[in-house]
Parts: structure tokens; sequence; C-alpha cells
């Protein structure tokens, strides 16, 4: 299927060559065509650019097999790419949540047997089918809210078996949806119970057991580990990454969400391609992500939900670092996915301005999640997903009108979701 999209108020992040991720000063310049076009063919992003090229290009698109949509007043913009989530789950956790609103913190509530093991006992009593069936729901909300990729990360299953049941709903996931989705291996989650008072154990297992599973059966594109106080000591951490290296894994950790610790060096130490929470960063870690692969990766809900201190989004920006932002839609820190509130909170909470957010949930957040290629930028050959929003006055609306819905229409693959 072939189709136009005329009238465009502005298109967003039309790059003829797209840049592989934005940094520092950079990202507060979108690059921005007023009036345009977009071509769509075969899925993929054919030719677009302002109005006026239709005198010479018109004959050719407007052929009688050629859609034609009208943008007046609208903004297209490529679809998030929501680079950090763990949205396969079972159940959910609103009791904790009550808990915490009582006074309890996130390290009580895991200390008790709540948080993470809590859904890992949940995960290991449900059935794959239902397990794909919740998620699927999920997924399928996010879709409408504007986000065209994904990364999905196993770590509620906790032993082989539950560890293997997850990621191979995700893979299922990523034969039965439209949007991109990349799996992460983060069996290195926390210590489930069985192993409280043997912790080398899980690592044993993670090491000698999982992985080797994990990528033999190819069900993993990345592998995580939780870099920090309380759950993975940074010289774990690096064991953990050295195997999943050797299986040809590459690093994207969970790192500085609880304290400094050390979390950011190892994960750049072993080329991850994203260090992400990172609330407790400093000039030291800010230095050690400098020109480096790295992809510092912010998760502001989960900083909003359990009430963190804030990752310094603006020294790091200033710095010359780029920044992405991902939901983190989890049932503990973040049960949420909307994209749209996370720019939001971007701004609002961490000074982002608009054209800084919207990199960091496209060109960046693509980079953090391996999918450059195909999304993040409105770029010839690219994948058609992109975002129609209602009429609105100005790109910096999206972010200001936090918790309203915006969207309305969104294109997965050149195909209206
Ligand atoms: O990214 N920080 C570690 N893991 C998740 C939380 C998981 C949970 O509480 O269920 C996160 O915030
Ligand atoms: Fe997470």
């Amino acid at each position: 299927m072939n189709f136009l999209v005329i009238n465009i108020k502005e298109l967003i992040q039309a790059e003829p060559k797209a840049r592989l991720k934005v940094c520092g000063k950079q990202m507060s310049k979108l690059p921005i065509i007023k009036d345009a076009f977009l071509y769509v063919e075969g899925g993929r992003i054919m030719d677009f650019g302002p109005m006026e090229d239709m005198n010479t290009k018109g004959e050719r698109y407007f052929s009688m097999s050629t859609k034609i949509i009208d943008a007046t007043g609208k903004y297209v913009i490529p679809t998030w790419c929501d680079s950090h989530s763990h949205i396969v789950y079972a159940g959910s956790r609103e009791k904790e949540f009550v808990d915490k609103i009582k006074g309890l913190s996130y390290e009580d509530i895991a200390k008790r047997g709540g948080g993470i093991l809590n859904s890992a006992k949940l995960i290991q009593k449900t059935s794959e089918e239902e397990l794909f069936e919740q998620s699927m729901v999920r997924l399928n909300e996010v879709i409408k809210l504007g986000t065209g990729a994904i990364e999905i990360k196993s770590g509620y299953g906790l032993n082989t078996e539950s560890e293997l049941k997850m990621l191979r709903v995700i893979r299922k996931m990523k034969e039965e949806s439209s949007v991109k989705i990349k799996a992460t291996f983060l069996g290195a989650h926390a210590i489930p119970s069985e192993f409280k008072e043997d912790h080398e154990g899980y690592i044993d297992l993670l090491i000698n057991e999982m992985i080797p599973v994990v990528a033999g059966e190819e069900l993993a594109d990345f592998i995580d580990v939780f870099c920090d106080k309380g759950f993975f000591t940074p010289e774990q951490t690096e064991r953990i990454l050295m195997a999943g290296i050797k299986h040809g894994l590459r690093p994207k950790i969970h790192a500085n969400e609880l304290a400094l610790s050390g979390g950011i060096q190892v994960g750049v130490k072993y080329g991850a391609l994203s260090v992400d929470h990172i609330e407790y960063t400093g000039d030291e870690e800010i230095n050690c992500l400098l020109e480096t692969d790295t992809m510092p990766t912010i998760l502001p809900g989960a900083a909003f939900f359990l009430n963190m201190p804030l990752a310094p989004a603006r020294k790091m920006i200033d710095a010359g670092l780029p920044v992405a932002l991902a939901s983190d839609y989890n049932p503990g820190s973040s049960p949420s996915g909307n994209m749209n509130l996370i720019m939001s909170m971007g701004c609002i909470n961490y000074k982002m301005l608009p054209e800084e957010v919207i990199h960091a949930v496209t060109v960046n957040s693509a980079y953090a999640m391996g999918v450059s290629e195909q999304l993040g930028t409105i770029s010839i050959g690219k994948s058609a997903s992109f975002i129609i929003t209602k009429p609105i006055p100005s790109i910096e609306f999206i972010p200001y009108s936090f918790g309203n819905n915006v969207i309305e229409s969104v294109y997965l693959n050149g195909k209206l979701q």
C-alpha cells in the first residue's frame, strides 16, 4: 500500500541523513520541515519534503492508487521508542503501593519478600498463554499512546523455567505485534528466596545454565543486571556481563538507582548500549560516560512513583552527554507505559526542554535499544512508523498538556493501528 500525507503542519525529526544519537546542545535543536509531505510505500518512508516540492513531484505521487491523508494543522513525529520496560508480568502490586503510601520504602518491601520476588511468585504460577494475554493487553495500550518500539526484559522468573517462559512470551509478542520489540535477559534482577543464603549459587546458575540456554535458543538480544545496593555488586555484575558477552548478548544495565553503586562504571567498561535509572550520578559518572557508546537512560516514571532523587539530566546534557528517556513500565516501580507522560515529566521534573525530550524518546532511545536503522527519525528507507497528532498549536504543546491525549493516529510500518 502506498500513501501520501500532505499539508503536515510540521514534520518532526525529518533527517535526510539520520543521526545515530544526539548529544549535549544539539538536543535542543529539532530537525523540522514546516508545511510538509510524507510519502510511504511498502511500509517504508520513501520520500518527504516541503509541500512546494509537490509542484514537481505531484504527478508521480498523486496517482490513482495513492491514498491521501490530509494533516492540516497536525504534526507528524516518529513513534516513541521505549528502550526500557518490564511489561511481561503477571497480576499487579497495588497493595505494595499502599504500603509505600503508609511509609515503607522500596527496599523495606523487597527485604520482606515483596517487590520483585512477589512478581516472581506470580509469574511462576501463571501459564505461558495467560502471561502472553496479559502482556499483549499492555502492549496494545502503549501502541495507542504512540509507542512503536519497546524493549522488554525478563527478570520476574528468577529460575530457568520461568525466565525462559517470560522470554518465549516476548518472542511470541515479537511475532504477533507490529511494534518493534527487543528482548533482554534480566535473570540477575534479584536473588530468589531459595538462594537467599547462597548468592554465589544463583550467580553460578545464571552463568552456567541460564545464559547458555537463553543464548542458544536465541531468546534475547541483550543482557541486563540490577547492579545496585542490596542487589548485585559491581564485581558480580562484571562476571554476569562477561558470560553474556561471551554468548553474544550486549549489556544494557540497571545502574545507580538506589546508590552510587559503581554500576555506571561497570556498564561503560563492558560496552553497555545503555545504563538505565542513574538517579545517583555524580561528576565521576558523567566523566566516565563522556565519549563512550553507552546511552545514559533516565526513567522518570520510577523516580516519580518511588519518590526518588532525580537523575541530573540537565547537568548531563550541559556536559555534552546524550540522554534517552524510557518508561520502565513494570508492576513495582512504574506501572505505566505512557511515553507522553514521561516526556512531560522530563520537562517538568528534570528541566529538559520539549525539543530535548523529543530527542530523548525518539532518536536517542532508538539507539539505546539498537533499532536506529529502522526507527527514531523520519528518514528515507526507515519504517513508516509515525504519530499524527490532533490539531495542536505547537510542538511544545505535547509535553505541556500532560496527561491529555494529543495523538490522533498511530502508523506502524505503514499500517494504521
Ligand atoms: O526498573 N530496579 C529494578 N527493577 C525494576 C523494578 C522492578 C519491580 O519493582 O518490580 C525497575 O524499577
Ligand atoms: Fe527497570
